[in-house]
């Protein structure tokens, strides 16, 4: 088959790859780029497993070819965090509990990070409405709704995510 040359900037670096036009782009980021965080749970586009950013918005990524990702900017949870320090929305993760096996934590996390757009703005259905391409077969997903408000409060805060962020007040 033939093959084409793609350049993909993949969590801030450009890669190269040349790949076969059915190639698609959870493949790439796994097999070719070895970046074995973005997981693959299901083969019908059900699970969210394989979430990763495309140009800063949520993509399934086992749902999109890799050479449609040439010359794009893709993030996936290996580039989520800032060298040892987490990210607000992983390290809600741990605060909430909001995890077991974890295999849908990096498609969570990746779906949920444009509610860092406006974090103030986000309650409980935003971020529902966020994940609900997401599955997980765990936790019943209240915990990663509070991971996720856990996140959204701490990177809303100057001191960021090692200091926990207040409860929100009752009114
Ligand atoms: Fe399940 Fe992509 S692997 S939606
Ligand atoms: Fe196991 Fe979500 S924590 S699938």
């Amino acid at each position: 088959m033939h093959e084409l040359p793609i350049t993909v900037r993949v969590n801030g670096s450009p890669r190269e790859a040349v790949v076969e036009p059915r190639l698609l782009l959870v493949h790439l980021l796994r097999d070719v780029f070895g970046l074995t965080g973005t997981h693959i749970g299901c083969d019908t586009t059900s699970c969210g497993a394989c979430t990763v950013l495309v140009d800063g918005r949520p993509v399934k990524s086992c749902t999109m070819f890799a050479v449609q990702a040439d010359d794009l900017d893709v993030m996936t949870i290996e580039g989520v965090a800032d060298g040892e320090r987490l990210h607000p929305l992983q390290q809600g993760f741990y605060e909430e509990h909001g995890l077991q096996c974890g295999f849908c934590t990096p498609g969570m996390i990746l779906a949920a990070m444009p509610l860092l757009e406006e974090p103030a703005a986000v309650d409980d259905h935003a971020v529902r409405r966020a994940i609900s391409g997401n599955l997980c077969r765990c936790t019943g997903y209240d915990n990663i709704v509070r991971a996720i408000q856990w996140g959204l409060r701490a990177a809303s805060q100057a001191d960021g995510p090692r200091t926990p962020p207040a409860e929100p007040q009752a009114l």
